[in-house]
């Protein structure tokens, strides 16, 4: 977070057109412009917030971790003089998408899906066979 380049407010709201968007949320200026089109509620909201600080229209959103980590892509910079967390400051993307990858269980199945049948169907047929042999 230390060799972000930061800006100011009034920086940041030199960036407010469809061509050039930025916002501020949580203290992180974000370049936006890009995203525009990949924003699943739609770009309107995103212009609409351009150039401010959407820190609270975000959060009001209850936007996924995924979204979260998007932040950190489109970061271009930090609000000038903006008092970060400890947990914020060492915030980075690929710490991020690490901690999101540890939450995947991979699940190694090795059994085939046919392991039932030879588990329960073969021993009992070749009982009805032996009982069939030594009674009949
Ligand atoms: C760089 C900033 C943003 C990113 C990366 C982002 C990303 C996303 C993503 C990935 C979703 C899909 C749902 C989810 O995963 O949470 C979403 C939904 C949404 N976003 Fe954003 N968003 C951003 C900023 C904003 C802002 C500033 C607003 C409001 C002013 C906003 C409003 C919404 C709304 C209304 C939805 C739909 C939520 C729903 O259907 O439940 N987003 N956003």
């Amino acid at each position: 977070m230390a060799d972000q380049k930061s800006f100011t407010p009034s920086q940041v709201a030199r960036h407010k057109s469809k061509k050039d968007c930025w916002f501020v949320i949580n203290g992180r200026v974000l370049d936006v412009t890009k995203f525009l089109e990949e924003h699943p509620a739609g770009e309107e909201v995103l212009i609409e917030a351009a150039g401010k600080d959407a820190t609270k229209e975000f959060n009001n959103v209850g936007h996924s971790k995924e979204a979260h980590n998007l932040l950190l892509k489109y970061q271009v910079g930090v609000l000038q003089n903006y008092a970060f967390n400890e947990a914020d400051k060492n915030a980075s993307f690929v710490e991020s998408v690490h901690k999101e990858m540890s939450a995947f269980v991979i699940k190694d199945d090795k059994m085939p899906k046919y392991s039932t049948f030879l588990e329960f169907v073969l021993p009992l047929v070749f009982a009805g066979f032996y009982f069939s042999y030594r009674y009949l």
